[in-house]
């Protein structure tokens, strides 16, 4: 089958990005991961997660092309450019100064597998607890620790991104078992009875969603300007 998930092979490349892996992972995307156009990540979000191709995702898509040195296409591991779209307190992987920025990293991600205690799902108050730990550890423990209103931006899109990709983009409400799939195998989990939402996730529903995740974590700037990185 066509969009059957494979494990990357040794000389495929994947991101920073769970999303994007999986969507290679499956084949919306190139499975060697490389020569990615713009275009090409559109409609990958949308058949893959039914994410609409509308100005938040035209915007992450052309930010991603600028960590490329080529004009028109992107390599995926490109993306860990640090302080373009990359930054510290990932939710899965270890900050930039302390090494492995790009690939999946159990023990960063514990913070989230052990959140919401007691129930099945995750939603908008624990993923906002979880991006408050892990601020507070890289604060605590990071040297040149980035954690800007960019940043802070990013972080809270990305949170919308996961309770909306595998769960509700209404809601912010996600089944446990989808999203751990989804970090750790970098898999669509059809097999678990996971399915494309039906609700499209846009600018509205994840502008919506951010703006709740970055109250309930109470987290503020640390540093009030951007570092510019626009390119490798
Ligand atoms: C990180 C989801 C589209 C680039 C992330 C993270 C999530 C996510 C949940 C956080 C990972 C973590 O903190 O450990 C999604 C979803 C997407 C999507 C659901 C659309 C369906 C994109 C696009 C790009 C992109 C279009 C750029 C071309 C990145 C990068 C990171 C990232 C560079 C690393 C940020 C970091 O944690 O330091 N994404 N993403 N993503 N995403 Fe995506
Ligand atoms: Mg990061």
């Amino acid at each position: 089958h066509w969009h059957q998930w494979r494990a990357p092979r040794a000389t495929d490349v994947r991101s920073p990005c769970p999303a994007l892996n999986t969507l290679a992972n499956h084949g919306y995307l190139p499975r060697n991961g490389k020569h990615i156009t713009v275009p090409m990540i559109l409609k990958a979000v949308t058949d893959g997660f039914n994410f609409k191709a509308d100005a938040l995702m035209v915007t992450i898509a052309k930010f991603g092309l600028l960590a490329s040195s080529d004009p028109t296409t992107l390599n995926l591991d490109d993306l860990k450019l640090h302080n373009l779209i990359e930054h510290d307190a990932s939710l899965s992987r270890q900050d930039f100064a302390l090494g492995d920025n790009l690939h999946f990293n159990e023990t960063i991600f514990t913070t989230l597998a052990n959140s919401n205690p007691g129930v099945n799902y995750y939603n908008t108050t624990s993923a906002g607890q979880v991006m408050h730990a892990r601020l507070a550890d890289s604060l605590a423990n990071t040297p040149n620790v980035t954690n800007s209103p960019k940043s802070l931006g990013i972080r809270g899109t990305e949170s919308a991104f996961y309770l909306s990709a595998m769960g509700d983009p209404i809601t912010g409400v996600a089944p446990k078992k989808f999203v751990n799939i989804f970090f750790r195998e970098e898999r669509l989990p059809f097999a678990e009875g996971w399915e494309r939402s039906k609700t499209q996730t846009t600018l509205e529903t994840v502008g919506r969603l951010s703006g709740i995740l970055l109250q309930e974590s109470n987290d503020v700037p640390t540093q009030p300007c951007e570092p510019h990185v626009l390119g490798p």
